[in-house]
């Protein structure tokens, strides 16, 4: 199940480059993370679970996302820590393709 939709139209998406991230802000809902990887764009939620780190701040390497305090990692596609001091999963949020090419975000409503 579902909660809030977050649009992000098709230039943006578009801008991004394969390899990066960038934060979202969903009103009423906080900031997510949305990143690029070769086969597609993925979503997190944007705060560290080990603090209070923007993960839009970290860098990806591979598929992983590198927090900008204190070098925890995430699988961006699952949200399961794979590095210390991470240990608590982000929560990961799906996305469709809209007809004109714009991304939905739907946000978990588990967060
Ligand atoms: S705040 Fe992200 S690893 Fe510590």
């Amino acid at each position: 199940m579902s909660g809030p939709r977050c649009r992000v139209p098709a230039a943006i998406a578009a801008a991004m480059p394969v390899g990066t991230v960038r934060q979202l802000e969903v009103p009423g809902c906080g900031a997510l993370a949305l990143y690029r990887l070769a086969d597609g764009f993925y979503a997190t939620d944007d705060r560290c679970t080990h603090g209070e780190a923007s993960l839009a701040d970290g860098d990806v390497d591979g598929d992983e996302i590198v927090c900008p305090f204190h070098l925890g990692r995430f699988d961006i596609r699952t949200g399961n820590a794979t590095a210390a001091p991470c240990v608590t999963a982000l929560t990961c949020h799906r996305i469709v393709a809209d007809a004109d090419g714009a991304l939905i975000v739907e946000v978990a409503t588990s967060r």
